[in-house]
């Protein structure tokens, strides 16, 4: 049984080697990744092409299987199928029956499940019409385009009303309006008091969405935390934005102060010192400039992704 202190995934120390062509030249997918996702939370998992998402995603579903580490859902390990009713699963690149349409393959899935044929009909129609696929949900999956695809294999991840749900990359390659759909969908699922890990490079949809990320870079986690503490821990000094300065007085004090950028006649700097930032700023006030902005700069999710990946930081 599960306690409420299990989380509902969790990952330690998870490895992986591949070992490619004739030479078997080994590819290291995995090296060490660990996370933890807690009951009822939207879990971004992050980290650029290659870093290791979708093998971690496979070994969690019992896909492949880890040369390391601990792995387990719902608290139990992954070679136990007791977790395998209550978790759901969108793959990277779903692949279907093509002459199914949609309607049939949701209500094989929840079939699947467990659910008899009447009332899996009934679900796969409800799921269908939650994913905006009302319209084409008896049309063969052929016909469909890849934002129809990518809604039915979240439709098929919902069937059986799974507590946990796993989804690589569900935005990926939709329109704006898909992906606000999904995330949309996403947040509705943890109002529920579902639980959500999805992966992504998305990085807006992630600030939108997520409560915690983990961060993965060459197959190692790099940064996990709260993605309010992430952000808000890292108010990187203060920025001054200074307008109405003629371009004499602009270029030189450009000139003076290294890191500071003339953008659109303004000039605008990043400080990590308070003083500092006040006495460039007051300097050009007292040469005739109009303070735009004095503030504490944060920190961008994109910034501190990029961060990540290029020092290797590990934090939990
Ligand atoms: N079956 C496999 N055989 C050989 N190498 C593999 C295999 N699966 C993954 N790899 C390698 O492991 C690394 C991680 O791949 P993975 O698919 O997990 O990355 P990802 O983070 O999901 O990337 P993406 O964002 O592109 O989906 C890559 O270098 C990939 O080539
Ligand atoms: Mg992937």
């Amino acid at each position: 049984m599960m306690t409420s202190q299990e989380p509902m995934v969790r990952v330690r120390a998870f490895s992986k080697t591949f070992y490619v062509g004739l030479r078997r030249k080994p590819s290291y997918a995995a090296r060490d990744i660990s996370l933890e996702v807690q009951p009822g939370e939207i879990f971004g998992f992050l980290g650029p092409n290659g870093a290791g998402k979708t093998t971690t995603i496979k070994a969690l579903l019992g896909l492949i299987r880890p040369d390391q580490g601990e792995l387990s859902l719902l608290g139990h390990a992954i070679s136990d199928p007791a977790w395998r009713a209550r978790v759901g699963y969108m793959p990277e690149h779903p692949t279907f029956y093509d002459y199914l349409t949609g309607h049939e393959l949701v209500t094989w899935f929840a079939r699947l499940s467990g659910v008899n044929r009447i009332d899996a009909e009934k679900e796969a129609r409800a799921l269908l019409e939650r994913v905006g696929l009302s319209q084409a949900m008896n049309r063969r999956l052929r016909g469909y385009s890849k934002g129809m695809l990518q809604r039915t294999g979240l439709a098929t991840a919902l069937a059986g009303s799974p507590s946990l749900l796993i989804l690589d990359e569900p935005m990926t390659g939709l329109d704006p309006i898909g992906r606000r759909d999904i995330r949309e969908l996403i947040m509705s699922l943890k109002a529920e008091g579902k639980t959500v890990l999805y992966s992504t490079h998305i990085l807006s949809d992630v600030e939108m969405t997520c409560d915690r990320v983990g961060i993965i870079n060459k197959g190692a986690s790099v940064r996990t935390g709260r993605l309010d503490e992430i952000l808000g821990q890292t108010a990187r000094g203060y920025q001054v934005v200074v307008s109405g300065l003629g371009p004499e007085a602009l270029a030189r004090a450009a000139a003076e102060q290294a890191e500071a950028e003339v953008r659109e006649g303004k000039i605008e700097a990043l400080f990590t010192e308070r003083a500092a930032a006040w006495d460039f700023a007051s300097h050009l006030v007292a040469a005739g400039g109009v303070l735009e902005r004095f503030e504490p700069h944060r920190d961008t999710l994109e910034g501190i992704f990029m961060r990540s990946l290029a020092t290797g930081e590990y934090k939990e």
